[in-house]
């Protein structure tokens, strides 16, 4: 008998109405939209308004959709996973937030936190739960309310992060689809380039954190930009080579929507076409943990079974890794 996989059987996914375009970035910082998208290609990226909103308010409402969607009785639901780096309250995990508001009573829950891998991580993790056959129905979530972390009067930062959330269902198949193989990397000496410096237990919120602007994202972005661009490649390539997968094998790269140079990079190197990219970092921008599920929501429609598709990441940490999918439906 073939081996349990986890197939993906379904994509639910929100953003905010609300839309930052360059254009309002250029009353707010110095900055213009011809260099912001000649750098990354971003145009607009959406932000979560609204007092108490966090982020399970959109992991809520993703959730929600893939319920409705693959017609799934919460109560059904035996494991949530939640990737973000931005969770509504420093405990509990927001994955437990969400199971309480979707009616999920028979599930267990919790978060992680590995920045713009983060989906990547869980995934994986959710996965081996399907695999070893214990759980049946498993939801993963990556998403990130990056509005509420980001100095909107740092043009390094504020152009590049937005707002949105996306969730997959998991479920045993021996269909030979599913997660195939995932390569997953970090490497924490990397901190200092990308981090939020306070707010955890090694410098708690206080007037003095707050007053030195110590509760936002800081980024040196060059050297991110280096890291990114060999790492991100690199592992696609492993992930690819191991698997004995040439360019044209691959149906689809759903790349980490940070920057467009950097996804350009990773289909180079994995030598494959633009129109096997997926991207919507012009409208969302850099979701962290949401820019996987997002994409994989705005392209399900034109995804086909047996699709091979590879995903790929990178992000604060450092953390970064590669997944190969073969989709399910
Ligand atoms: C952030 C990033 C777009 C900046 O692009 P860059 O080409 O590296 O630009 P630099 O940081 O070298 O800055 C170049 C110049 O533009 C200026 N600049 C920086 N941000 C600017 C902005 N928003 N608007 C206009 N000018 C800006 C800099 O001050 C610098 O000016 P100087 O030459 O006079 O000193 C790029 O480094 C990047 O994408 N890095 C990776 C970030 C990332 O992916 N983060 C998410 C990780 S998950």
């Amino acid at each position: 008998m073939n081996k349990i996989r986890a197939a993906i059987t379904g994509v639910g996914g929100y953003v905010p109405d609300y839309i930052l375009t360059n254009h309002e970035l250029e009353s707010m910082v110095e900055t213009n939209d011809e260099w912001i998208t000649s750098r990354t290609r971003i145009k607009e990226r959406r932000i979560l308004k609204g007092e108490g909103l966090g982020t399970s308010y959109m992991a809520t409402a993703a959730v929600k959709e893939l319920l409705t969607k693959t017609k799934t009785d919460p109560k059904e639901i035996d494991l949530i996973i939640c990737a973000t780096i931005t969770p509504d309250l420093p405990f509990p995990a927001t994955a437990n937030l969400v199971a309480d508001q979707i009616g999920a009573t028979n599930s267990f829950s919790y978060d992680i936190s590995a920045a713009c891998s983060g989906f990547l991580y869980a995934l994986t993790t959710g996965a081996k739960y399907v695999e070893s056959g214990t759980h049946k129905k498993v939801i993963i979530i990556g998403g990130d309310k990056m509005s509420s972390i980001i100095n909107y009067k740092d043009r390094t930062t504020c152009i590049i992060f937005g707002d949105g959330c996306g969730a997959v269902l998991l479920e045993p198949t021996t269909d030979n689809v599913g997660v195939m193989d995932s390569i997953l990397k970090s490497d924490g000496s990397g901190v200092e380039y990308l981090y939020m410096k306070a707010g955890g237990s090694r410098i708690p919120a206080s007037h003095a954190s707050v007053d030195a602007n110590l509760h936002y994202v800081v980024q040196e972005g060059a050297a991110v930009f280096k890291f990114a661009v060999t790492n991100m490649a690199d592992v696609s390539a492993e992930i690819m080579e191991r698997n004995n997968l040439k360019g044209s094998d691959v149906n689809w790269l759903a790349p980490h929507q940070a920057n467009k140079r950097i996804i350009d990079a990773t289909a180079n190197r994995m030598n494959i076409t633009e129109d096997k990219v997926m991207m919507n970092i012009e409208k969302f921008g850099n979701t962290t943990a949401g820019t996987i599920p997002l994409l994989l929501w705005d392209y399900e429609k034109k995804l086909k079974k047996g699709d091979t598709v590879i995903i790929a990441a990178f992000g604060g940490g450092f953390t970064w890794g590669s997944i190969y999918v073969k989709w399910a439906y």
